[in-house]
Order: structure tokens, then sequence, then C-alpha cells
């Protein structure tokens, strides 16, 4: 059933605190509950007190330490129903026995490579005990964990540890003490044989904080880099936020088994281990920055989410947009601000306009689910960090500070909404946001559109502006947002133009502030018509299409100070040729000929970084073209455009490539600071357009690096480039990184990954062939996801194939992998997303497997709910 934001009450009871006592042993583990609990002022003597529970079995109930007669409970798997508890403060007392071995679904309480650990966010506390398991609950819990020596010697879990001993029968103890009132999903314990590096952090108020990351023995030496991110978090969020770090511990812990990233834990981060483990041979650098930036965001969690948390789930975006905008600011002051942007827009485009533009797009505050696990996505994420980004745009940056001082002073300790984190922002600016919040509350991406005109007898230039956002499930109507479009005038000679007045919307600086469905903004005393440079540093998430020519973009390219949008300039010449050949209209050969010489100038600037020329040299991706045909794809057919744009725009340029990625070549040892990693990123971006442009001995070259590689980085791209164009090398080097690396799971991943992306016919076969090995772990979602989840997400012509067959085999993977991991499974199927935007036969052949999953019935409410959407639309 359906959930409503509008729905939302305060629980009848509260729980004041909670003393949980585990009893962990090999065949199963009792826990023992004591929830001191009491009535709110207003709670009518009589009202049923209801526990949430999910797959549980009470084995006793007592309050007050007098066991229940059964007439006064109701037990049931999913829920705990006491009639007519004590209208005063009581204690209720329960036990449950858990079968953590069993627990494929990885949440609640679970083993992973033997390894005891919980994953309560948001709703698998109730897998482990009976619970109001709401985050409006807040609660000091106490933990006594028994646990046998030999297979178990570490016990944590949240807060600090007050007591630990020895149990007798080979068993020990330890208690535990959160003293922060939180939320049941912020509750963790680990119970394990783990090693650990530990280190210290003193906070600037001088608190000397110990940290240790523990993980699989003989792992170790792989954790360096997350604690070295660590206390580069600690400092930043001190510096920048003034937010120092609160208890005497923390602990991160790594494990192999977990549903997604990571999770921020009172004083007790849970990892997913691929966002812990770091070394030269087995990560890429993309590796070492998903690493230093999720252990970043999980650290900031600590103030915004766990001190200031959400009432309900719907305010999911309230901690998650938030601290996914403090991570994007933090890596952005540890690396460089222009290529971390560039990167998150590809990234925005990629997956939340993706969905935005789809059958599952919602509002980042959503107000119904059926199933909250299906909100953790792109919108509410990364749709959130692009809102509060606005309004730091909007209040400028100290105005912004103010807001998140107030938003500390007056929250800390409570379980708040967006509208009490808007409210704080208007009143230390003396400003109303009323409007800005449609930005939470509606979905959908906005069209912006500008049109210029210069009028050069009257030296007035003109910018019409227009904003749309078309409908979405469940939102016919759209109303006008609070657009912030940062922007510059560029006068012929490349420096910025002078105006002497302007008219019309709110202009301050260079920021339009477009709040209207339609404006125009006139500057007068403009002397030549000048090139706008418009959305500077992606300033609002909206898809823009201007009146520019293919001129005034490579002028851009060449003159614009902002670098985003160099950067996006020279994608939107790639995009404008690459539409037009896939509707049927070939590319001029002076339009591909102009972009060919804009890169090549990109690749010799002696001005541009190394990063920053990676990024730049190529052709928006597949999924990009698609999404801005928006119906009719045919998948294959943008493959072939693309493939042919550009081999068009680069085999001109095989020489310059070549003597640039020589130039390259490098005998330093590995290191993941940002240079380094933009030397890596050209130079690997080099090979990649010498393979996809056939240029002469390519995929010898790229075989040749993948041989005399000597970090991960250059090898998986020399594996990947060849892989993807599926050169004659490529089954060899791919049997070859196999058994180099199969032994690793994490490197495992990757080859899965690249396998699985593969976009040539024999594709399905082999991965159908890695399933049906009996060693795949079917249990593990990293597997699952590199292999299928890239498939469906990364491989559009496989997928999408004609016939269906990429379809069905999805199908199927996800009604088997349905019964051992929802999560797993839903978030695969998500790949189908796609489906009404393609070209008549697809779109059908993708409706009808659909169509029977849904009719198979027996699905779990993770997998039916976003079925049932996707069939919706
Ligand atoms: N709170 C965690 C984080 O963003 C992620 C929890 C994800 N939960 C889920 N059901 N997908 O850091
Ligand atoms: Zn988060």
């Amino acid at each position: 059933h359906t959930i409503y934001l509008k729905d939302y009450a305060p629980s009848p009871y509260r729980i004041v605190s909670v003393d949980l006592d585990f009893r962990i042993l090999a065949e199963n583990t009792t826990v023992t509950t004591q929830l001191t609990i009491e009535p709110r002022d207003d709670t009518a003597p009589g009202t049923p007190l209801v526990l949430d529970g999910d797959e549980l079995s009470l084995t006793s109930i007592a309050i007050d330490g007098a066991p229940l007669v059964l007439s006064a409970y109701l037990a049931e798997p999913n829920s705990l129903t006491v009639f007519e508890p004590p209208l005063r403060r009581f204690v209720l007392e329960t036990e449950v026995v858990l079968q953590p071995e069993n627990n494929t679904p990885l949440m609640g309480l679970y083993r992973s490579s033997g390894t005891w650990c919980t994953q309560c966010e948001p709703e698998g506390f109730r897998r482990i005990t009976y619970y109001m398991d709401r985050p409006d609950i807040l609660a000091t819990f106490n933990v006594r964990m028994t646990a046998p020596r030999d297979l178990a010697p570490v016990l944590l879990a949240n807060g600090n540890l007050v007591d630990r001993g020895d149990a007798g029968d080979g068993m020990h103890f330890a208690v535990w003490q959160d003293p922060f009132p939180k939320p049941s999903y912020l509750f963790a314990l680990v119970a394990g044989d783990l090693g650990a590096i530990t280190d210290t952090f003193t906070t600037a108020s001088g608190r000397k904080v110990d940290l240790a990351i523990y993980c699989t023995h003989g792992k170790e030496d792989q954790c360096y880099w997350a604690m070295d991110s660590l206390k580069r978090s600690m400092a930043w969020d001190e510096k920048r936020f003034g937010l120092e770090y609160d208890l005497d511990i923390f602990n991160i812990v790594a494990v192999s088994d977990f549903n997604f990233g990571a999770m921020e834990n009172k004083g007790l981060n849970i990892f997913n281990d691929k966002l812990v483990f770091a070394h030269p041979d087995t990560a890429t650098d993309g590796d070492y920055e998903g690493i230093e930036r999720v252990i970043a965001h999980e650290y900031f969690h600590n103030w915004t989410g766990n001190r200031i948390t959400c009432r309900d789930w719907f305010q999911l975006c309230l901690k998650e947009g938030l601290t996914v905008y403090r991570d994007q600011e933090f890596t952005s002051d540890e690396r460089s601000r222009a290529v971390k942007r560039i990167g998150d827009v590809v990234g925005l485009r990629g997956a939340q306009f993706a969905e935005d533009g789809g059958p599952l797009a919602h509002p980042a505050r959503p107000d119904e689910y059926r199933e909250i696990n299906n909100f953790y996505t792109a919108t509410v994420y990364e749709k959130g960090a692009e809102i509060v980004r606005m309004l730091a745009t909007l209040l400028g940056e100290a105005g912004f500070r103010k807001g998140m001082d107030l938003y500390f002073e007056r929250h800390d300790g409570e379980a708040t909404t967006i509208e009490a984190f808007l409210n704080v922002f208007g009143e230390a600016n003396g400003t109303n946001l009323d409007q800005f919040k449609t930005w939470y509350l509606q979905a959908g991406t906005p069209r912006l559109t500008v049109e210029d005109n210069y009028d050069a007898a009257n030296q007035t230039y003109t910018l019409k502006l227009k904003q749309e956002t078309l409908p979405t499930p469940g939102q016919p109507t759209k109303a006008a947002l609070v657009v912030p479009i940062k922007f510059g005038l560029i006068g012929p000679n490349g420096s910025p133009m002078e105006w002497s007045g302007v008219s019309g919307a709110e202009v301050r600086d260079e920021m339009i502030v477009l709040n209207t469905d339609a404006a125009e903004v006139t500057f007068t005393g403009v002397a030549n018509r000048p090139v706008p440079s418009l959305l500077r540093e992606f300033s609002a998430p909206v898809n823009m299409t201007t009146n520019l020519t293919q001129d005034d973009q490579l002028f851009l390219a060449r003159h614009d100070n902002d670098p985003f949008n160099r950067w996006q300039a020279l994608q939107d010449v790639g995009m404008a040729l690459a539409l037009s050949a896939t509707k049927g209209t070939p590319w001029s050969d002076n339009a591909v000929a102009a972009l060919s010489e804009a890169m090549a100038d990109t690749l010799a600037s002696d001005t541009l970084d190394d990063a920053f020329k990676a990024l730049s040299l190529t052709i928006p991706a597949e999924y990009q073209i698609a999404q801005n045909l928006g119906s009719d794809v045919d998948p294959v057919r943008v493959h072939e455009v693309r493939s042919e744009l550009l081999k068009a725009i680069f085999a001109p340029l095989a020489i310059q490539l070549l003597q640039a990625y020589r130039g390259l070549a490098s005998d330093q040892p590995y290191a993941p600071d940002a240079k380094s990693n933009g030397h890596r990123a050209l130079r690997n971006r080099l090979l990649g357009l010498l393979v996809a442009s056939d240029a002469p001995g390519a995929a010898n070259l790229a075989a040749e690096q993948y041989e005399t590689a000597r970090n991960m980085t250059d090898r998986l791209a020399a594996l990947g480039a060849s892989a993807y164009a599926w050169t004659e090398k490529a089954p060899v080097l791919l049997a070859d990184f196999k058994i180099r690396f199969g032994g690793d799971p994490l490197v495992l991943d990757k080859w899965l990954a690249v396998t699985a992306a593969v976009p040539e016919d024999g594709v399905i076969e082999r991965i159908r062939t890695i399933l049906a090995d009996p060693t795949f772990p079917k249990t593990n979602p990293n597997r699952l996801r590199s292999l299928m989840g890239v498939f469906a997400m990364s491989n559009p012509t496989q997928f999408t194939r004609a016939d269906g067959a990429g379809f069905r085999f999805v199908a199927e993977f996800v009604a088997e992998i349905d019964k051992i991991n929802p999560q797993v499974a839903a978030r695969v199927l998500t790949g189908f997303r796609i489906w009404p935007m393609l070209e008549p036969k697809r779109r059908e052949a993708a409706k009808s497997v659909l169509t029977t999953l849904q009719s198979g019935g027996s699905l779990s409410r993770n997998t039916a709910d976003i079925l049932t959407r996707m069939l919706a639309g």
C-alpha cells in the first residue's frame, strides 16, 4: 500500500532509551530488547502501542518485568501490538531469535564472509527487533553483545566502549553506549575476526579522536588511502563549516556484501569494501577519488543526517542532497573545482536527467511511496545536491553559511523537514524562499530556451528566456521555478563585454534570476554583438537550448573564462552534429573540420590542464544523444552515428594524438593526486580516441599499454578501449585479465563490467556462461551489479536488441535474483526506464517483457513497485 506525506503524524508513544542484548552464536542470534517507553502528553488511555517488525518471531514479552498474557498483545512477523499499555513510563522487554546466515536481502543483521554486520537504513532495524522503526523516534542506545571469541574477537557498536570481558565457554562480551539520541536507522553492530589500521585526529577544540578502519585480515595495507581521506574530511568540515566530530571514537568497517556504497551509522560507518580498499595495482584513479568522496560523505553525515536527521523518509533529500553537496565541495576544494563540476554534471545528466525524463520520475521530496528503498535515487541525491547548490548560488557563500549556522543552532538534536531547512536560509538572509521550494516538489528537468538578439543601431542586446517543465507521472501541470543563470557576455576580441544598463528580469552582477515562464533581459550600451556564455558552472539543473551557431560555440570553446562552459561549448558542437546525422541530415565536412581543429587546439593548449583536456577531447555519450532525441530512438543507429562522428573528428588528428600520447609517457611511480590523475586521464583518453578512430596500429598500441601498464588505471583503460571497440586483441586481453586478477573479487568486478559493456552480439552468451558458473556468487551485490547492472544500464545496443533478447535476459535475471536480494533486483530493473523513448519495435518488445514479468506475480515489493510505475507511464 501507498504511504503519503500528508498522513504524517507523530507516534502516540515515544521511546526514550534502548537496551539491546545480542547473544551471537554460530547457528543463530538471540536479541533481547528493553525499550523505555512513554506516552505523549495527549495520548488517550487505551491507545495501542504498535511496533514494526519484518520477518520476526517473538519468543518472549514482558512489561516492567511481568510477562504479558496472550490476550494482551498480538505478535506477527511484521508488527507487534500491545493493546493497552500503561499510561506512564514503562519498560517493554521482548526477545526474538534471528538467522543472520540466511539473511540474503542484506538488511538487518546478516553475515558477510563470516562477519556479523548490520544495515538498518531505512527499515532494516525492524528485522532485528520490534521497534518504532521511524526516523522521528530518537533514543539513546546501550548495546551488550556476547559472541564466540574465536569467530568474533572484534565486537563493535555505536558510541563508546564502556565494558568488555570474558563470558565463559569460549564467549566474550562488549558493552557500547551511544550518548547521542538517534533514530534506529543509525544503529550498527559488527562482530567478526577482522584486522585494522588505527590513527588519531585532534579536533580544533582539542578532542583526541581514535580512528580505526577494520577489514579482512591481509587487506590492512589497502586501507591507508581511506584513512588519509577521513582525516582530510574531518579537517575540512572544521574549516569550511565549523563542524567538529563529537565522540572519542570513529570506526569504519569494510565488508564484502553490501547493498550500496556505505552507511553513516553513528560512530561506526559500515562500507562496501570496494569503497575502502585502494592499491595502485588493483584500484583505478576513479576508485581512489570515489573512496575519498564516500569516506567524506559518510563522515559529513555526522552533522547533516545524524545530529540533525529526517522527520520521515519523504525528507530523505534533507540529509542526502545536503551531504552530497558537501562532499562535492570537499572534492572541489581538494582537487580541481572545474573538473569536479564537469564530472558531476556528466553524471547528473546520465543518471538524474534520465530518471526525470522517464516513467520513474519523482520530486526530490516525493509525496508518496510504496517502497522507500526505491527512493535512494539520483533525484534525491544528485538533484537534491543541485538544489542546495542553487541555494548557495542565490544567497552567496556568506549568506549560505549564515543559513547553515542557523540550521545547526536551531535544529541540532532534531528530526526535521525541508521546510525547516529552507526557513533558516530565508530567515538568516531576510529573503522569501517559497517559490524556490518548488524545486523540491516538482519532478522533471526544466527546459530553458534562450534566444539572443543584437540591435546595432540602438546598441542594445536582448536575451529572451523561456522555461518549461513537461508533465511527469502524477504531475500534469508545472509551475515556474527560480532559475539562477550565471552568465557573461564576451566581446569580439574574447574579453568580457561591458554594458551600461540592464532591464527586464532580475539581474545581479553576473546572474539572471529567472522566476517566470518567460522573460526578456535587455542590456544597453553594448558596443558590439557579444557572444553570451550562459548557465556558467551549470548554475541550474536544466536542459538549455540556445540559438548560438557553431561559430559562436567554437568561439566560446576558445575564449570563455568559465571552464565549464568552455567544455560545454565543444560538447554542444558535437551534439548538434550527432543529432542532425541521427535524424538523417549528414554533417558538412566543414563543420566537422572546424570541430576537429578546435579539438586539436584544445590538445595543444599550454594553459589548459590535462584533466580538463581529457574531459574535452570527446563527444557526448550515446545515452546523452538518445536523451536529446527524446523519442523513437534506435540505439544501434545512435551507436553507429557516434562512432562515425568520432572517427570523422579524430582520425585526421591521429598523428597529433599519437605524439601527445607518447609525450605523456611517464616513469613516475603511481600517485593518487589530482595532477597525476589528470595526466593519466589525458593519456588514456588519447589511447581511447586512437582505438575508436581506427588509427593504424592503435589496437596493438592498446595491447602494448595493457601488457606494460604499471598500475590498474592504465591497464584497465587499455582493456576497456580494446573491449569496447572489440579489436582482434580484445578476447585475448580479457582472458589474460581474468587469469591475472580473477582471484581478487574487486578486480574481478572490473572484468565483469568491461565484459558486460561490449556492444557486440556475443555478449549475452558470454554473460550467461559467467552466471551459469556454480562459483559465481549470486548473493554478492557487487558481482551482480558489475555484470547485470552494467549490461542493463551501459550496454544500450545489446540491452535493447530489436529481437527482445536483451530485455528477456534482464527480466529473467531480475525474477531469479528478486528471491535472493530484492534491492539488487529492483535496481537492475530500472535499466528498463528508457523503454518509452525507444522506436516502436523495441518499445513493444520491452513492454511485452515487462508485462510478462508482472503477470508472473510473486515479486518483492521493491521489484513490483518499480514494475508498476514503469508500466503506468
Ligand atoms: N545513507 C547512505 C548514504 O547515502 C545510503 C543508504 C542507502 N540505503 C538504501 N536503501 N539504498 O550514505
Ligand atoms: Zn548519504
